[in-house]
């Protein structure tokens, strides 16, 4: 038997208990005759202690222990003598003197020390994975991980959702991202494209009735990598038969209040707040935005427009927008840091920043003069200036103002610290628009994806105006996470037709795609909808970590690549040609 117990759970209660530990050497230290070693495993650290007068040869042996040396001992738990105590562990008031020991393994010197706060650059952490995931910070992150999707379960599992598994080998879902692919062996010059999400087989398991299905499923998506997301990451996908829009948000609160509460203890009241999609940019410029704090964006376009301002002017002629934010309390930046935040809103593709100062209850700018005094009162009026304000301009078409304004808002509110870290704000966004138009492509594309139903009240306007035709479609935000989104989908092949002609999918190309869902609609599809949460990123949310890489074993950097593995990585030739591959120079 290597251990009769965990290291990190010896306490007080094992009192003149003999025990058997394995584990890692976490530090060892001589003193005063005796040798001293910081034993850790999973659960912790315990002090163990080698004495000469209870063995000589096996505290010889344990002067060769070095870190991360993987050993097995024996001994007899005792109090700390008086003086010694150490309040910071749980196994604090107590050590283990050593009756026997075995050295299962030795180890290298690591790369770096096995310690909490330890500053190591992200990519030897990637490199050393297994070592930093030794670490105890780093492993309660897997902790919690384990004890969400568990919580998760619990939930679904009492709530009649049953877990069913769908393929990782499939067609292309359309979910807005890159597909990777794989190619068929057995089906020369065919692919299999990895799920962005499961989002059409579970479509289909409510067509064969199993009316709530849930899954914790893998999604795949070649796209831009970055804090909050990876190439693979994990949903926690469930759709649902005979239910409305309000249906699923109700549920989806009381899951999200149940889980959080018994994994970290927060408490929400519901319902949750809502925000139609055009409040969420009109007053915060996002469709994500973090309801910790205020600076809400202030429309002033009408106002612009009677100005002599001329970027203003054109701006608001030219059916644009002109948008103001108060930095509270900021009149005191210099010009220098008006210039560095110009720079940011440049960066972010504003042509300019306008900018006024509140003081002694005027306002004071270069641009003051193009305005008359009564619309530099209403500027005060409307973005609620005092003195010691500085106001906050852009003009510019509506996405870039939006852009603009949404991120300054954001580094102004972390600048004046007004955004408290232990407040957790979860926030529907409901009334998305069904399509926007893409420029490059000079189509419309679906905003949720193609599956999403319209409102009915919107029907008509799919012929007359189809970019104001909303979607029964909705986003759960946690301080300004986009954590989860999903909609009531179209049951009806003919809508669902329809849909695709507007987004330019030909019949051929649609019956080529997702011939299989309009067949399916048609033997008796019963109204049902979903949702998919991102389960990483509600793991980073509850262990207050900015990016999903601290919370996934083995995540992939910037580019994709795991740094322990070396994926993605050269393949045989004999493999390529198996699959009727033959790879090309790389263009430079
Ligand atoms: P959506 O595309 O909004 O919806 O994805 C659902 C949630 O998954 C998370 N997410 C990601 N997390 C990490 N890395 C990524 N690359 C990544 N992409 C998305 C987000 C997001 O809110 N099938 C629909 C759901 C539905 O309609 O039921 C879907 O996949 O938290
Ligand atoms: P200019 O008239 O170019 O000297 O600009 C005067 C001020 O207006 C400067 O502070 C610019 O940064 C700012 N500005 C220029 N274009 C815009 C715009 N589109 N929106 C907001 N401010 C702008």
């Amino acid at each position: 038997m290597y251990r009769t117990s965990y290291c990190g759970s010896i306490s007080k209660k094992n009192l003149d208990e003999d025990v058997t530990l394995s584990g890692w050497v976490h530090r060892r230290r001589d003193h005063g005759g005796l040798t001293f070693v910081d034993l850790r495993d999973r659960e912790g650290l315990v002090q163990i202690v080698f004495n000469p007068q209870i063995s000589e040869a096996i505290h010889q042996e344990a002067h060769g222990l070095r870190s991360e040396f993987v050993i097995q001992i024996t001994g007899k738990v005792a109090l700390r003598p008086e003086g010694t105590l150490n309040k910071d562990l749980p196994s604090g008031e107590v050590e283990v003197h050593v009756t026997d020991l075995k050295i299962l393994n030795r180890s290298k010197t690591p790369p770096f020390l096995i310690e909490d706060g330890e500053e190591i650059s992200e990519a030897l952490r990637l490199q050393y994975r297994y070592l930093d995931l030794r670490r105890h910070s780093v492993q309660q992150h897997f902790v919690l991980r384990h004890r969400l999707s568990q919580a998760l379960r619990q939930f679904l599992n009492a709530n009649q959702f049953l877990e069913i598994e769908t393929p990782t080998l499939t067609k292309s879902t359309p979910e807005g991202a890159r597909d990777f692919l794989v190619p068929s062996r057995l089906n020369p010059g065919t692919f299999y494209a990895l799920p962005q999400s499961p989002q059409l087989f579970k479509q289909i398991l409510m067509v064969s009735g199993f009316d709530r299905y849930y899954q914790i499923v893998r999604c795949f998506r070649d796209e831009d990598l970055r804090a909050d997301r990876q190439p693979e990451f994990t949903q926690i996908d469930l759709e649902l038969s005979f239910v409305e829009r309000d249906d699923i948000i109700a549920l989806m609160e009381e899951m999200i209040s149940t889980v959080f509460a018994e994994v970290q203890g927060i408490q929400f009241t519901r319902p949750f707040p809502r925000l139609t999609y055009q409040d969420a940019m009109d007053r915060f410029g996002n469709d994500r935005p973090d309801t910790r704090f205020g600076l809400e964006l202030k429309d002033l376009t009408n106002l612009a427009g009677r100005s002599d301002f001329k970027v203003f002017r054109a701006v608001a002629e030219g059916g644009g927008l002109v948008k103001g934010l108060n930095a509270k309390g900021m009149a005191g930046l210099s010009r220098k840091e008006i210039d560095n935040l110009t720079q940011e809103a440049i960066t972010r593709g504003a042509k300019g920043l306008a900018w006024m100062k509140v003081a002694d209850g005027g306002l004071e700018a270069p641009i003051t003069k193009f305005f008359t005094p009564e619309l530099l009162e209403e500027i005060k009026q409307s973005l609620e200036a005092e003195t010691g304000d500085l106001l906050l301009f852009v003009a510019d078409k509506a996405q870039v103002v939006y852009d603009v304004l949404s991120t300054l808002r954001l580094s102004i509110g972390h600048r004046l610290n007004l955004i408290d870290p232990k407040v957790f704000n979860p926030l529907w966004v409901t009334d998305f628009p069904l399509l926007e138009y893409d420029e490059t492509e000079k189509r419309y594309i679906a905003i949720h994806h193609p599956f999403t139903s319209p409102m009915d009240e919107d029907l008509a306007l799919l012929e007359s105006d189809p970019l104001k035709a909303r979607a029964k479609a909705y986003d759960l935000v946690v301080n300004g996470v986009e954590l989860g989104g999903g909609s009531i989908r179209i049951h009806q092949e003919e809508t669902q037709s329809k849909i695709f002609d507007l987004l330019g999918i030909g019949k051929e190309e649609a019956a080529k795609k997702f011939g299989f869902l309009l067949e399916a609609l048609q033997y008796g599809a019963p109204p049902h909808g979903g949702i998919a949460f991102g389960f990483d990123r509600m793991v980073a949310l509850l262990a207050g970590v900015e990016s999903i890489r601290e919370v996934i074993a083995f995540p992939k950097t910037q580019k994709g690549i795991c740094l322990m593995t070396e994926a993605p990585g050269d393949v045989d030739d004999r493999q390529l040609k198996e699959l009727h591959i033959k790879k090309t120079p790389r263009l430079p």
